[in-house]
């Protein structure tokens, strides 16, 4: 495992954004595992920057996303495909048939993670899983829990995530209650994982997800037993943390 200190949000983007360029340059056929939330907005603006320039060309990338609110379809701004058109795949050359996303319109929860899984296992394995962190270790949607989840499954949000997430809602009640995310399982089977983090309020998360024990309780604890792992964060973010210099 490696930790980067970066000195702010802009500062964790850029190098964040490097990695998976050179990612796509090394092999243009990757396929991305993409996350939403504040966090990687900064990394598709850069991405975007570099595509533009004509330094990158995502013609052959595949892309899997991590998640989406249970209910919410694409058109909906506050659905993660509605993110990710709008922060990514619209501005880049990525063929929008390989970029898939959870179906959060399914009515049958099962149904829709069967269906997701089948996308993985054909379009897999992720060659490299961008991930963001919640305050309370989640990643994707994985909420701390009894035991670490294997495929994609349907989750009951914590209150803390509704809560952290309200701000990109008109109100709290909006926020949907629950979401459909790939498994703890799934993500570990990613050749590499890019996992980014700014500010004060992810510190106690980080701290915990790579220094204390591996539990799901603290689900982005499992990293620990990844063989490629890259974890980026700003000064806050690793501020209750020491790095080895
Ligand atoms: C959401 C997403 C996660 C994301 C987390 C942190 O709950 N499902 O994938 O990592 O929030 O988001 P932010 O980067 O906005 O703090």
């Amino acid at each position: 495992m490696r930790f980067i200190q970066a000195k702010d949000y802009e500062d964790m983007s850029r190098i964040a954004a490097d990695i998976i360029a050179a990612q796509v340059i090394l092999k243009p056929d990757s396929v991305l595992g993409l996350a939403t939330g504040s966090s990687p907005e900064g990394i598709y603006r850069k991405l975007i920057e570099s595509y533009r320039k004509g330094e990158l060309d995502f013609g052959r990338a595949t892309s899997i996303n991590l998640d989406e609110y249970k209910g919410l379809d694409g058109e909906n701004s506050q659905s993660y495909r509605y993110y990710m058109d709008h922060q990514l795949f619209d501005f880049i050359n990525i063929d929008k048939k390989r970029t898939f996303v959870p179906d959060g319109t399914i009515e049958d929860a099962e149904e829709a993670c069967r269906i997701y899984d089948g996308i993985i296992r054909d379009n897999g394995p992720v060659t490299l899983q961008l991930l963001g962190i919640g305050c309370n270790g989640h990643i994707g949607f994985n909420e701390p829990a009894e035991e670490f989840s294997t495929g994609t499954h349907c989750v009951d949000l914590a209150e803390s995530t509704i809560s952290a997430n309200a701000r990109f809602f008109d109100s709290i009640e909006d926020v949907p209650r629950q979401a459909i995310t790939m498994g703890i399982g799934s993500i570990m089977q990613a050749e590499k994982i890019l996992l980014i983090a700014s500010g004060k309020s992810k510190a106690k998360a980080i701290k915990e997800a790579f220094r204390g024990k591996i539990t799901p309780k603290v689900p982005a604890s499992i990293l620990q037993l990844h063989k490629d792992v890259i974890v980026v964060g700003d000064v806050e973010a690793f501020s209750e943390m020491e790095l080895k210099q």
